[in-house]
């Protein structure tokens, strides 16, 4: 056979959580065909308004069909038409929300600062490939959403430098300082070449959000060392919490900050569309903008796809309804959740925007492991081994597939993470009650 680059031996290896993958799609519960199947609840999927957007995808179809201009191919930064949209009817109407006349405010207005791309997984390697050399990082505070690794590393080999936030017991939340982020950042930058700060806000997996306060202080820090600010806000549409609001980074931003800010974007999360794979990167650096362009071929969305969403984004009452419909269904959902959890007397992170429950079982996992192994001592705080082997218990004895804390770069183990929206209400109650039978019993 004839070799391989030395750079296929790294494409080729996945992590863990990935890996697993491959058992939960070949065994895929369904409650009549396939009962004893395994429930995924790991994956960022949001199933609560399917049935509502494919009638309206459907309505939208009909009311626009394809056009022979829709079978060619088209700006791979995303189509005039499409962009149009995507920034009048969403990110300045409901996301970034600067209306305003100055010039830096029709910066905010201006589509050719936009770029679609190939979901937020394919901006985010982009831009980290666009700002670091090999080897170089990208600090994010911990814990992490998991994929941050993968996206930076996988193709461009670029790091992700975990800044750990303290978790504070009495309120159950994580703390994030600007002070923090400045020990860490002089703990490695004479062993490392730090060249990011990534904020993801709000916050995969914990569910907070970052204030605009903490955000200034972080844009001012990145500004000092001279790094890049990337603030990740794919959530910034799920904020179900009624008595919270979302403050984008934009709303922060001034004139100066220019070139350091970058914003993420997607309709895989707050558009419950992952299969789209639309992404978005918001910029008005000129270097970062002369990348995309140059490279927008090798991360564009089929002609088909941003027809079809520009007639749906177009008609602003969709948008409306669809925002409205699906903030309730988080939160009915989420509530359950939080009821299921307090029966069971669980320590979870109170979400107030997202898709998770972030939530502690160390005390229970470590009593499931002196079960099955004896010998371990139990005053000593569970492993990342410990917590590991629980995970795939979970998924090969109680066939139900949940996020370990790990995987997300925490430094105290036990903590998992669920995806609330993952499956309907019936669903979601059976794969809970398999893990805690399989802890319990
Ligand atoms: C915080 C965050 N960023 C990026 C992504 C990648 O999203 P996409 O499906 O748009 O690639 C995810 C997906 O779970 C995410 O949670």
């Amino acid at each position: 056979m004839p070799s391989l680059s030395k750079r296929s031996e790294h494409f080729s290896v996945n992590p863990s959580f990935v890996l697993a993958m491959g058992k939960v799609f070949s065994n895929v519960y369904h409650p009549e065909n396939n009962p004893n199947g395994i429930i995924n609840l790991a994956v960022a999927e949001n199933v609560l308004v399917s049935d509502w957007l494919c009638k309206t995808f459907h309505q939208v179809a009909v009311d626009s069909p394809l056009l022979p201009i829709n079978l060619n191919y088209t700006n791979f930064c995303g189509e005039n038409n499409f962009r149009k949209y995507l920034v009048d009817n969403l990110m300045n109407k409901h996301i970034f929300k600067r209306l305003g006349n100055s010039e830096f405010d029709k910066e905010f207005a201006n589509i050719n600062n936009y770029y679609l791309c190939n979901g937020a997984g394919n901006v985010i390697e982009m831009l980290a490939a666009t700002i670091c050399d090999a080897g170089e990082y990208i600090m994010v505070p911990a814990p992490l959403y998991l994929g941050f690794e993968n996206d930076f590393n996988k193709r461009f080999f670029a790091k992700v430098l975990p800044v750990d936030m303290e978790f504070d017991s009495s309120s159950n939340t994580y703390k994030l300082t600007v002070e923090k982020v400045r020990e860490t950042y002089e703990e490695h930058s004479k062993t490392k070449s730090i060249r990011g700060f990534l904020l993801c806000n709000p916050n995969n997996p914990t569910g907070d959000l970052f204030g605009s306060a903490i955000v200034r202080q972080l844009i001012d820090f990145c500004k000092e060392k001279n790094i890049h600010y990337i603030s990740d806000e794919l959530y910034a549409l799920s904020v179900f919490d009624p008595n919270t609001s979302f403050e984008s980074v934009s709303n922060v931003m001034t004139e100066d900050d220019r070139n350091h800010v970058h914003v993420i974007y997607s309709f895989s999360k707050d558009l419950c569309l992952n299969g789209f794979r639309m992404g978005v990167l918001f910029t008005m650096n000129t270097g970062v903008k002369a990348v995309f362009d140059s490279c927008s071929y090798f991360m564009g969305v089929s002609s088909g796809t941003q027809h079809m969403m520009a007639n749906f984004l177009k008609n602003e009452e969709y948008v409306e309804n669809y925002l409205n419909l699906n903030k309730s269904k988080l939160l009915e959902q989420y509530t359950m959740m939080c009821d299921y959890f307090k029966q069971h007397d669980i320590t979870y992170v109170d979400a107030k925007a997202g898709l998770f429950v972030w939530f502690n079982l160390e005390r229970q996992m470590k009593k499931y492991l002196t079960r099955k192994h004896p010998e371990i001592d139990v005053s000593l705080p569970l492993t990342e081994q410990e917590e590991y082997e629980v995970w795939l218990d979970a998924i090969d004895i109680a066939a139900v597939n949940v996020s370990a804390g790990s995987f997300f770069k925490t430094k105290q183990f036990g903590w998992l993470r669920i995806c609330f929206t993952s499956a309907h209400w019936p669903t979601m109650k059976i794969g809970l009650d398999r893990l805690f039978n399989l802890l319990n019993h």
